[in-house]
């Protein structure tokens, strides 16, 4: 794996979401791409590039931040970088892939997509979940019911969605911490 792509794709993403505080930032994308690495070591004959890349790169093209067709912020990076357009084309395959409204009972077809979607779900559950919920509502003037809503509609869904093994373990923690808030959370509003 090529870290100083890697870096430099950190650096991208980090200028493309400057000023995005409603779940999909920089320490978002980061800890995605750890998830995608965590996940990754226990493949090792997964492509640890393309996910890399790919976790990195995920919400480049995201329809809710940018109006780009074609993965083209995706692909601005790759071909500035010197990646053949075969390998952009897998990497915004997998990209295109990761999105859970777009995608809900697909699953991707390589292994490498497998992670990287697994890797980014497991950052909308557990503690970070919880987080990022009420950071996206707030950003939208949504209420606490609706954030609600949304753990019943979503998020209590995604253990049971992940593709790897290593994912469904590092689900059940952050599954069963959520059904922990929601039931004090209940406790203590009656919601
Ligand atoms: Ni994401």
């Amino acid at each position: 794996m090529r870290l100083d792509i890697i870096d430099d794709a950190i650096v991208y993403m980090t200028d493309l979401l400057q000023g995005n505080a409603d779940g999909h930032d920089a320490g978002h994308i980061l800890r995605v791409y750890h998830n995608a690495m965590e996940i990754a070591a226990e493949y090792p004959d997964c492509d640890k590039e393309l996910i890399g890349l790919s976790a990195l790169l995920h919400d480049a093209d995201d329809h809710k931040l940018f109006h780009t067709e074609n993965n083209e912020n995706a692909r601005r990076f790759l071909s500035s970088h010197g990646i053949e357009k075969q390998t952009a084309d897998r990497i915004c395959k997998i990209i295109n892939s990761v999105s859970f409204s777009e995608n809900k009972d697909r699953r991707p077809d390589t292994l490498e997509g497998e992670i990287v979607q697994d890797a980014d779900r497991l950052d909308a559950i557990g503690a970070v979940g919880i987080a990022r919920t009420f950071l996206y509502s707030g950003g939208h003037s949504l209420g606490m019911d609706d954030s609600i809503r949304h753990f019943h509609e979503k998020l209590l869904l995604l253990k049971d969605l992940m593709n790897t093994e290593k994912a469904k373990e590092l689900a059940q923690e952050r599954h069963e911490f959520m059904l922990t808030f929601l039931k004090q959370l209940h406790m203590e509003t009656g919601r």
